[in-house]
Protein backbone atom coordinates (compact mmCIF):
# COMPACT_ATOMS: atom_id res chain seq x y z
CA UNK A 1 0.00 0.00 0.00
CA UNK A 2 1.40 3.50 -0.85
CA UNK A 3 2.19 5.74 1.19
CA UNK A 4 -0.89 7.97 2.37
CA UNK A 5 0.68 11.19 0.68
CA UNK A 6 1.28 9.58 -2.34
CA UNK A 7 -2.35 8.53 -2.53
CA UNK A 8 -4.23 11.85 -0.83
CA UNK A 9 -3.26 15.13 -1.16
CA UNK A 10 -4.06 18.59 0.75
CA UNK A 11 -4.38 22.05 -0.55
CA UNK A 12 -6.27 25.28 0.25
CA UNK A 13 -9.76 25.27 -1.05
CA UNK A 14 -10.19 28.32 -2.90
CA UNK A 15 -13.89 30.18 -3.95
CA UNK A 16 -15.10 27.04 -6.31
CA UNK A 17 -15.10 24.60 -3.23
CA UNK A 18 -17.79 25.09 -1.54
CA UNK A 19 -19.42 21.91 -3.15
CA UNK A 20 -16.86 20.07 -2.31
CA UNK A 21 -16.04 21.16 1.49
CA UNK A 22 -19.64 20.65 2.08
CA UNK A 23 -20.12 17.29 0.27
CA UNK A 24 -16.91 16.63 2.58
CA UNK A 25 -19.09 18.33 5.99
CA UNK A 26 -22.10 16.43 5.62
CA UNK A 27 -20.08 13.07 6.62
CA UNK A 28 -19.58 14.62 10.22
CA UNK A 29 -20.49 11.80 11.94
CA UNK A 30 -18.49 8.52 13.79
CA UNK A 31 -20.39 6.09 11.07
CA UNK A 32 -22.47 6.17 7.79
CA UNK A 33 -26.31 6.52 8.53
CA UNK A 34 -28.11 3.46 7.34
CA UNK A 35 -30.06 5.18 4.61
CA UNK A 36 -26.46 5.72 2.69
CA UNK A 37 -24.78 8.91 2.36
CA UNK A 38 -26.77 11.51 -0.02
CA UNK A 39 -24.50 12.48 -2.97
CA UNK A 40 -26.26 15.78 -3.21
CA UNK A 41 -25.31 18.92 -1.54
CA UNK A 42 -27.81 21.64 -2.04
CA UNK A 43 -26.09 25.06 -1.24
CA UNK A 44 -28.08 27.52 0.65
CA UNK A 45 -27.62 31.42 0.23
CA UNK A 46 -26.66 31.45 3.52
CA UNK A 47 -23.89 29.32 2.83
CA UNK A 48 -22.94 31.11 -0.29
CA UNK A 49 -22.41 34.27 1.39
CA UNK A 50 -20.75 32.53 4.85
CA UNK A 51 -18.50 31.36 1.95
CA UNK A 52 -17.68 34.21 0.85
CA UNK A 53 -16.99 35.69 4.14
CA UNK A 54 -14.56 33.09 5.19
CA UNK A 55 -12.59 33.76 1.99
CA UNK A 56 -12.49 37.25 2.85
CA UNK A 57 -11.06 36.83 6.33
CA UNK A 58 -7.38 37.37 6.69
CA UNK A 59 -5.98 34.49 8.99
CA UNK A 60 -9.00 31.71 8.39
CA UNK A 61 -8.09 28.72 6.10
CA UNK A 62 -9.87 26.00 5.00
CA UNK A 63 -8.10 22.83 3.97
CA UNK A 64 -9.14 20.22 1.36
CA UNK A 65 -7.70 16.63 1.13
CA UNK A 66 -8.14 15.37 -2.25
CA UNK A 67 -7.84 11.26 -3.50
CA UNK A 68 -7.35 12.56 -6.95
CA UNK A 69 -10.06 14.88 -7.88
CA UNK A 70 -12.59 13.93 -5.08
CA UNK A 71 -12.63 15.98 -2.23
CA UNK A 72 -11.95 13.52 0.99
CA UNK A 73 -11.57 15.78 4.14
CA UNK A 74 -11.62 19.09 5.32
CA UNK A 75 -10.37 21.37 7.72
CA UNK A 76 -10.04 24.72 9.24
CA UNK A 77 -7.46 27.02 10.33
CA UNK A 78 -7.56 30.60 12.38
CA UNK A 79 -4.32 32.22 13.08
CA UNK A 80 -5.60 35.02 16.03
CA UNK A 81 -3.14 37.52 16.60
CA UNK A 82 -2.16 37.88 20.34
CA UNK A 83 -0.68 40.17 22.47
CA UNK A 84 0.81 37.88 25.01
CA UNK A 85 2.82 35.12 24.56
CA UNK A 86 5.75 38.23 22.82
CA UNK A 87 3.03 38.67 20.39
CA UNK A 88 3.27 34.96 18.66
CA UNK A 89 0.00 34.40 17.26
CA UNK A 90 -2.45 31.55 18.77
CA UNK A 91 -3.42 28.61 16.01
CA UNK A 92 -6.98 27.17 16.65
CA UNK A 93 -8.26 23.88 14.54
CA UNK A 94 -12.19 23.30 13.48
CA UNK A 95 -14.57 21.53 11.38
CA UNK A 96 -12.09 18.43 11.28
CA UNK A 97 -14.34 15.81 8.85
CA UNK A 98 -12.67 12.52 6.81
CA UNK A 99 -15.45 11.05 4.66
CA UNK A 100 -16.76 7.97 5.57
CA UNK A 101 -15.02 5.55 2.51
CA UNK A 102 -11.57 7.35 3.23
CA UNK A 103 -11.49 7.14 6.82
CA UNK A 104 -8.43 5.33 9.03
CA UNK A 105 -6.03 5.76 5.92
CA UNK A 106 -4.25 8.72 7.68
CA UNK A 107 -6.22 11.54 5.67
CA UNK A 108 -7.26 13.45 8.76
CA UNK A 109 -2.98 13.02 10.06
CA UNK A 110 -2.14 14.13 6.49
CA UNK A 111 -4.79 17.94 7.05
CA UNK A 112 -2.89 18.25 10.36
CA UNK A 113 0.23 17.68 9.64
CA UNK A 114 0.08 20.39 6.81
CA UNK A 115 -1.63 22.69 9.09
CA UNK A 116 0.46 22.50 12.07
CA UNK A 117 3.60 23.22 9.49
CA UNK A 118 1.41 26.35 8.16
CA UNK A 119 0.97 27.25 11.96
CA UNK A 120 4.62 27.16 12.44
CA UNK A 121 4.99 28.73 9.80
CA UNK A 122 3.02 31.99 10.84
CA UNK A 123 5.02 31.85 13.99
CA UNK A 124 2.42 30.92 16.07
CA UNK A 125 3.13 29.68 19.76
CA UNK A 126 0.81 27.21 20.44
CA UNK A 127 -2.18 25.18 18.46
CA UNK A 128 -5.55 24.94 20.39
CA UNK A 129 -8.58 22.54 19.34
CA UNK A 130 -11.88 21.89 21.43
CA UNK A 131 -12.79 17.88 20.42
CA UNK A 132 -16.58 17.32 22.41
CA UNK A 133 -16.08 14.35 25.26
CA UNK A 134 -18.59 12.38 23.07
CA UNK A 135 -15.28 12.05 20.62
CA UNK A 136 -13.34 10.11 23.37
CA UNK A 137 -14.45 6.66 21.77
CA UNK A 138 -15.10 7.41 17.98
CA UNK A 139 -11.58 8.73 17.42
CA UNK A 140 -11.74 11.86 17.34
CA UNK A 141 -9.12 12.20 21.22
CA UNK A 142 -7.31 9.40 19.44
CA UNK A 143 -6.71 11.04 16.48
CA UNK A 144 -5.45 14.56 18.31
CA UNK A 145 -3.30 12.56 20.70
CA UNK A 146 -1.59 10.33 17.81
CA UNK A 147 -0.27 14.07 16.14
CA UNK A 148 0.84 15.12 19.57
CA UNK A 149 -2.02 17.54 21.07
CA UNK A 150 -2.40 16.64 25.03
CA UNK A 151 -5.87 17.13 26.72
CA UNK A 152 -3.84 19.46 28.83
CA UNK A 153 -6.61 22.61 29.33
CA UNK A 154 -10.32 22.33 30.50
CA UNK A 155 -12.96 23.51 28.05
CA UNK A 156 -15.64 25.52 28.50
CA UNK A 157 -18.83 26.49 26.24
CA UNK A 158 -22.00 28.51 26.20
CA UNK A 159 -24.53 28.18 23.77
CA UNK A 160 -25.98 31.58 22.57
CA UNK A 161 -28.76 29.90 20.10
CA UNK A 162 -31.04 26.99 20.85
C1 LIG B 1 -12.04 11.69 13.50
C2 LIG B 1 -11.77 11.67 11.99
C3 LIG B 1 -11.55 13.11 11.51
C4 LIG B 1 -10.50 10.82 11.73
O1 LIG B 1 -10.15 10.91 10.37
P1 LIG B 1 -9.24 9.78 9.68
O2 LIG B 1 -8.75 10.31 8.39
O3 LIG B 1 -9.99 8.51 9.66
O4 LIG B 1 -8.03 9.66 10.71
P2 LIG B 1 -6.56 9.07 10.38
O5 LIG B 1 -6.72 7.91 9.47
O6 LIG B 1 -5.69 10.17 9.95
O7 LIG B 1 -6.14 8.55 11.81
C5 LIG B 1 -4.99 9.00 12.49
C6 LIG B 1 -4.98 8.37 13.87
O8 LIG B 1 -6.10 8.85 14.64
C7 LIG B 1 -6.61 7.77 15.46
N1 LIG B 1 -7.95 7.40 14.99
C8 LIG B 1 -8.62 7.91 13.93
N2 LIG B 1 -9.85 7.36 13.84
C9 LIG B 1 -9.96 6.49 14.86
C10 LIG B 1 -11.00 5.61 15.30
N3 LIG B 1 -12.18 5.53 14.66
N4 LIG B 1 -10.77 4.86 16.40
C11 LIG B 1 -9.59 4.93 17.05
N5 LIG B 1 -8.54 5.73 16.68
C12 LIG B 1 -8.74 6.51 15.60
C13 LIG B 1 -5.64 6.62 15.27
O9 LIG B 1 -4.60 6.79 16.21
C14 LIG B 1 -5.15 6.87 13.86
O10 LIG B 1 -3.91 6.27 13.59
P3 LIG B 1 -3.88 4.74 13.06
O11 LIG B 1 -4.94 4.60 11.98
O12 LIG B 1 -2.48 4.60 12.54
O13 LIG B 1 -4.20 3.90 14.25
C15 LIG B 1 -12.95 11.01 11.22
O14 LIG B 1 -13.30 9.80 11.83
C16 LIG B 1 -14.19 11.89 11.16
O15 LIG B 1 -14.36 12.69 10.22
N6 LIG B 1 -15.10 11.76 12.16
C17 LIG B 1 -16.33 12.58 12.19
C18 LIG B 1 -16.02 14.02 12.55
C19 LIG B 1 -15.23 14.13 13.85
O16 LIG B 1 -15.48 13.41 14.81
N7 LIG B 1 -14.23 15.05 13.87
C20 LIG B 1 -13.26 15.17 14.93
C21 LIG B 1 -13.80 15.42 16.23
S1 LIG B 1 -13.80 17.17 16.62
Amino acid sequence: VAPPEIQYSVRRASASDLFEVLAVLQQNAPSPPLEGVSATVAISKEQRATWKRILATPNLTVYLAEHGREAVGTACLLVMPNLTYHCQPTAFIEAVVVAYAHRRRGVARLMLGRILDDARAAGCHKVQLLSHKRHADDGGHQLYRSVGFEAEAEGFRLYLSA
